[in-house]
């Protein structure tokens, strides 16, 4: 008689270890299976979590060596200790993913290591074993999209994961595409000594985020050393011991010219990983699951959440996917509101975005107002020496009900969140206005904002 589960998670990524979680609380019988060594998913081994290591490390070593001096703090000449930054980026990890196998052992979640394939609805094999099931949550995740003629390598030629793991300072890092790897993982080389250039198809960074405030970041990342090439594209790469040489193009067609690197970061986006998972659910024109709203495939008892399937590749998005299919399963009304998933790029100054962009706004004829405070003006900004950005509201002009927030500066990260709360509650540009807000705070700079949409900002 094979194992049996209420349900059965397959990766055990941000999306399948909390819907296993929150199954597991509700009191159904659960298993997650991961083919990994350790449980967590791209975003706690390869993803989010060592990337934000070694962006604080990265970041603590440019302000040792060129920021601190404003402070009247001197310090004398610095040292790199590369091999110690990427020995504490593994502890990190290593201690978030070990707490999510404590947390597995705290819910009875039985952890099924190998690879999981749907033999059937209600059945999944895990390397020859096979466990039945009432319910399949495929959470699967995503891989690095390739690009023909570039053959990544993970040494020379690598994805985000060799861009994690390098053990030399490149003196020449390229990056293909201009989107969130591409410019956080730019910013860790840069500072820590590499000369970067990123190579971007369109004729801007960070497609889907509100234009103004990714042409704002795109002078700011130049200014601290990041070299753009908008408006091209890498149309091959030939690799010898020691360099590659690519062949760039401009968008439009022209001339082709060559470009030297000792190491080629591929960072064109995400695709779903599927690869013998079985059996054959629907996908959509872009190869993720095709589900119905409510995560359900077009196989009954077959579910899908998170990077595997339509929405913003992003953890949050996953988890709260996860939780939702787990209420859902276990009886109760689990729901996502998927018009506030706020996402961050964590450069520094960080990039922010919650809801609607400006060109969204045009694009559906929704009338709006737009209030604006800069950093600059913001005192706590002055006093910690970070006034790069401002904070941009969108307003619904009839109701001014707020419809988007765009945050580039300072902590960006942490302060959009006082605004997904507030769209999560249906605010209005005049209740974030008139709530008290601690002084002197960075979150001033967004009462101010909110204040500006009606033109009455206070300190501008
Ligand atoms: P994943 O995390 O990809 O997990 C899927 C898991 O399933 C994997 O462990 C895989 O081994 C396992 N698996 C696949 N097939 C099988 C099988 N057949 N049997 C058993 N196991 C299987 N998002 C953010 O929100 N914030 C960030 O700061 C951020 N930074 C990122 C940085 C990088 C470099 C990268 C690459 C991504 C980043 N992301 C970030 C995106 C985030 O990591 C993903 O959106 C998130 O991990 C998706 O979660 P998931 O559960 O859908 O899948
Ligand atoms: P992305 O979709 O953010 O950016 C890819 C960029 O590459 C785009 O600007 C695109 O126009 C460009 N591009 C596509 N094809 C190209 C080509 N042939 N030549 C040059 N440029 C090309 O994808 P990225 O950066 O790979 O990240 C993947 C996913 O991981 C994202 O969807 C993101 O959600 C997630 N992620 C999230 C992070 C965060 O939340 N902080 C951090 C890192 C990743």
């Amino acid at each position: 008689m094979p194992d049996s589960f209420d349900v059965i998670v397959i990766g055990s990524g941000p999306g399948g270890y909390v819907c296993a979680i929150r199954a597991a609380q509700l009191g159904l019988k659960v298993a997650c299976v991961e083919k990994r060594e350790t449980l967590g998913g791209t975003c706690l081994n390869v993803g989010c979590i060592p990337s934000k290591a070694l962006l604080h490390s990265s970041e603590n070593f440019e302000k040792a060596g060129h920021g601190l001096a404003e402070h009247g703090i001197v310090i004398g000449d610095i040292k790199l200790d590369l091999a110690k930054m990427q020995a504490r980026k593994a502890d990190v990890v290593g201690a978030n993913v070990k707490g999510v196998e404590f947390l597995f052992r705290k819910n009875k979640i039985a952890w099924l290591k190998g690879t999981g394939r749907i033999a059937a609805a209600g059945k999944v094999d895990v390397d020859g074993t096979e466990y039945e099931t009432k319910h399949i949550v495929i959470a699967t995740g995503s891989e690095s999209t390739p690009l023909r003629g570039v053959e990544v390598d993970e040494k020379r030629i690598v994805t985000s994961t060799g861009a994690l793991e390098l053990d030399k300072v490149p003196e020449h890092l390229v990056v293909i595409g201009a989107g969130v790897i591409g410019l956080e993982l730019g910013s860790v080389w840069r500072r820590l000594g590499a000369r970067v250039t990123v190579i971007e198809f369109l004729d801007r960074i960070l497609p889907g985020m509100d234009s103004e405030l990714a042409t704002a970041a795109r002078r700011v990342l130049a200014r601290q050393g990041l070299a753009f090439r908008l408006g091209a594209k890498v149309t091959g790469a030939v690799t010898n011991e020691t360099r590659v040489t690519l062949t760039v193009e401009p968008a439009s067609g022209g001339a082709s010219e060559q470009i030297a690197a000792d190491v080629v970061l591929l960072a064109i986006g995400r695709r779903p990983w599927l690869e013998g998972v079985g059996p054959d659910v629907a996908l959509d024109e872009r190869g993720r699951i095709r589900t119905d709203g409510r995560f359900a495939t077009n196989i009954p008892g077959i579910y899908a959440i998170g990077d595997a399937i339509a929405g913003p590749m992003l953890a949050h998005k996953a988890e709260d996917e996860g939780v939702a299919l787990a209420e859902r399963l276990a009886g109760k009304a689990g729901h996502v509101n998927y018009a506030v998933i706020p996402g961050v790029v964590y450069t520094w100054p960080e990039i922010a975005s919650v809801g609607q962009t400006e060109e969204e706004l045009k694009a559906a004829g929704i009338a709006y107002n737009v209030g604006k405070f800069p950093f600059t003006a913001n005192g706590r900004a002055r006093a910690m020496g970070d006034t790069d950005g401002f904070v941009k509201l969108l307003a619904d002009k009839t109701t001014d009900r707020l419809l988007g927030a765009h945050i580039l500066g300072p902590d960006a990260g942490t302060l959009i969140a006082e605004l997904a709360i507030a769209m999560e509650f249906g605010a209005s540009s005049e209740d974030v206005a008139r709530t008290c807000h601690a002084h002197p705070s960075l979150n001033e700079a967004v009462k101010e904002a909110a204040l500006a949409v009606e033109g009455r900002a206070l300190h501008i």
